[in-house]
């Protein structure tokens, strides 16, 4: 699976141990930054992460600020794309079984290290269930 993350300098710390995670489980990365602790704004990362989606460049994205909130708001802006705002691996799987979510954001001044790297399994682990959660994600174009 080729995974597109990206962060914002709250989430550069994170997004490090993530990737290691997908490396570890052989994932493809498509790291679109950014690359440092540096100020920077999280809409240019989230705007990179939905491209890449939306192109098929990768099949879905991670997407890490400090809260995760700005992430979510950036990424459901782009036409496709249902990006969930997950704080526990409940909420991770459902978001796929139910919402097909495509893009995982993560808050990483919210989450410990430990949890997030759950979040994250959980998330990849799960299949959209489709059937009538196919219908409701459908009416949202
Ligand atoms: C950056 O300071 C912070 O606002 C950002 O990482 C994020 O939490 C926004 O939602």
């Amino acid at each position: 699976m080729n995974i597109a993350m990206g962060c914002d300098h709250g989430g550069f710390a994170l997004k490090q141990e993530i990737l290691q995670l997908l490396a570890e489980g052989g994932h493809q990365i498509n790291d679109v930054g950014c690359d440092s602790e540096a100020s920077v704004d999280y809409p240019d990362f989230a705007d990179k992460v939905c491209a890449a989606i939306q192109e098929g460049r990768s099949s879905c994205g991670i997407l890490i600020c400090g809260t995760g909130i700005g992430m979510s708001i950036a990424a459901n802006r782009h036409r496709h794309i249902r990006a969930a705002l997950c704080h526990e691996s409940l909420t991770a799987r459902l978001s796929r079984e139910h919402n097909d979510s495509n893009v995982l954001c993560l808050g990483a001044r919210v989450l410990g290290v430990a949890i997030a790297l759950d979040v994250v399994r959980a998330w990849l682990a799960t299949d959209f269930a489709g059937g009538r959660h196919l219908r409701r994600i459908s009416m949202m174009g």
